[in-house]
């Protein structure tokens, strides 16, 4: 299986996702694409000898249509079997969505359906929440609200600031998300449970 992965910024789960993709893993990594041409991950992903591409979102404006036709170029010719979004911070229209519906996965650093959106680890904290963690779901037209693929779950202790929880979910995120990858890429939507 082919798989793209799209970054915005540092891509650690890109570089974890990579990495998984070895030996008899069903998958291989053909493209890393991002919204930000400084987006460290990309020299990353280049390092690991994974073709790159980046368009920039910011010459489009409020044009999503406009900036998702050229994001669509590079995609389409890496002819991807499975998109997985990972660290994207872009939100794509349905009809970006509906081209990959069923092949497209995102992490996200909650435990949906609590805390859709941004700044999950500052409201998980505010809420008292004793857990919190990330879940991998399959993308569709609403934001955070596709099937669910799996879950990691972390502790939230006194005293915990946004950033030491983040770092504690980001952990479990590159584990995360290349077990639930590993299966999907295999065909099996089992949902994956850490620990
Ligand atoms: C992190 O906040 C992570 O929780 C979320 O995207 C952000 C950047 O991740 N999934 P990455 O290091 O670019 O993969």
């Amino acid at each position: 299986k082919r798989v793209a992965i799209l970054i915005s910024g540092g891509g650690s789960n890109m570089v974890a996702l990579a990495e998984s993709m070895v030996g008899d893993h069903p998958a291989r990594p053909v493209l890393v694409l991002s919204n930000d041409p400084q987006a460290g991950g990309l020299k990353k992903a280049a390092a690991m000898g994974i073709p790159t591409a980046a368009v920039d979102h910011r010459p489009f404006g409020k044009d999503r249509a406009a900036f998702e036709a050229e994001l669509l170029k590079p995609l389409l010719a890496a002819e991807p079997d499975i998109v997985c979004l990972a660290g994207f911070m872009r939100v794509l229209t349905p009809d970006f969505v509906a081209r990959f519906e069923g092949r497209m996965l995102n992490i996200h650093p909650s435990l949906l359906p609590k805390y859709p959106g941004l700044h999950t680890h500052r409201r998980a904290i505010d809420a008292g929440d004793a857990e919190a963690g990330c879940t991998v779901h399959e993308v569709t037209s609403v934001l955070d609200s596709g099937p669910i693929l799996g879950q990691a779950r972390v502790p939230v202790r006194p005293g915990d600031t946004a950033e030491m929880l983040a770092a504690r979910v980001l952990e479990q995120e590159h584990k995360l998300y290349p077990a639930v990858l590993r299966r999907y890429a295999a065909g099996d939507r089992t949902p994956v449970y850490l620990p």
